[in-house]
């Protein structure tokens, strides 16, 4: 698959992808249970021909003259900025509706409404919200693409594509690695949606959190169910000598009914230079973002952070599934 044209100095050709064929055009994507591996090798080639691109000229027109809406009913910086970014880098533009309050969300417009009135002035619409199931619900009345941003504790598949493309990038095919995700793995949308898509290699996980902060049994049992073998733990000291990607997340404090179940458990880990004396020199440190002192700042400049960079990933990502789906990739 060639996108660009890699003649130096010269405006990238971009052969459009037939609309007609293509299998992502006009799909909408809530859930990494629609990726096979053939899938996640496809958009992650596309996601370095984008960054490649991007790197030698910052902006080209492969979607000009396309419309995004980003409608978030939830805060956001990454992923709105990180959509955003990615449609003006190809060209195209953004309807930002990052604080419903001020939409008619507020007079009591219902979600099916809602993205059939922004669907009426856009090509895509990237959705965050507080319930589960809520992409789901907005993919069955919408006629354009519905890409999920994040539904409440259920899924965040562009998050987990970026993970694994970072998981890649820093480390080489997940096959044979041994993966810890640490934290709120309950509502964790994050470690859900990448749990499963790991799922499709040849993985071991571990999970390491509370008691009352567990993975839930149904993803678990899932998991088991493709032969994947899965560890759950109180601390990190047992798997962390072992681990070749630890992936740790924020306490959702959003998510809890009750404050003092949150107080409880908020502080569980601190991940410090000290606690990864043990670690592999070529573990990989992850985080989704925003961390909230689940790791300490002195790690920053340690090579196995790779926080910041799995950010910057997250965008070459989403440029190349905004061209899959409208079509030109
Ligand atoms: N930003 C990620 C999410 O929206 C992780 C987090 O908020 O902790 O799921
Ligand atoms: N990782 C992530 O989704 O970040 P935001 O909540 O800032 O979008």
């Amino acid at each position: 698959m060639i996108l660009a044209d890699k003649t130096p100095n010269q405006t990238p050709h971009l052969p459009l992808g037939d609309q007609r064929t293509s299998p992502w055009y006009g799909k909408s994507i809530v859930s990494v249970k629609q990726f096979s591996r053939d899938d996640l090798t496809y958009i992650f080639e596309v996601a370095h021909e984008m960054r490649e691109m991007v790197e030698r000229i910052g902006t080209f027109d492969l979607l000009k003259g396309k419309i995004l809406a980003n409608l978030f009913y939830e805060p956001s910086t990454r992923t709105a900025s990180s959509f955003t970014a990615a449609m003006e880098r190809l060209g195209g533009s953004v309807i930002p509706i990052n604080e419903v309050k001020y939409s008619s969300v507020a007079k009591g417009e219902s979600l099916p409404d809602t993205v059939r009135s922004l669907e009426c002035y856009s090509d895509v619409v990237v959705l965050r919200h507080p319930e589960i199931g809520a992409s789901a619900l907005a993919a069955k009345y919408a006629r354009k693409p519905v890409i999920n941003g994040g539904d409440g504790a259920g899924e965040h598949p562009t998050q987990a594509l970026l993970d694994l493309f970072t998981i890649i990038e820093e480390h080489g095919q997940p096959d044979g690695l041994t993966i810890t995700m640490l934290g709120d793995l309950k509502h964790g949308r994050t470690v859900h949606s990448l749990s499963r898509l790991l799922s499709l290699y040849d993985v071991r996980l571990n999970y390491v959190s509370p008691e009352i902060l567990r993975m839930s049994s149904e993803i678990i049992k899932e998991i088991d169910e493709k032969g994947i073998p899965q560890s759950e733990y109180n601390e990190l000291e047992e798997p962390l000598p072992e681990t070749d990607v630890l992936y740790v997340t924020r306490v959702q404090k959003e998510r809890f009914d009750d404050p003092e179940e949150y107080e409880k458990v908020k502080g569980a880990y601190v991940i410090t230079p000290a606690t990864l004396e043990s670690a592999k020199e070529a573990m990989v440190l992850m985080h989704p973002l925003p961390r909230v002192g689940e790791i300490s700042m002195e790690l920053d400049d340690d090579p196995r952070a790779a926080y910041f960079r799995q950010m910057e990933y997250g965008m070459y990502v989403r440029m190349a599934l905004l061209a899959m789906v409208l079509g030109k990739a």
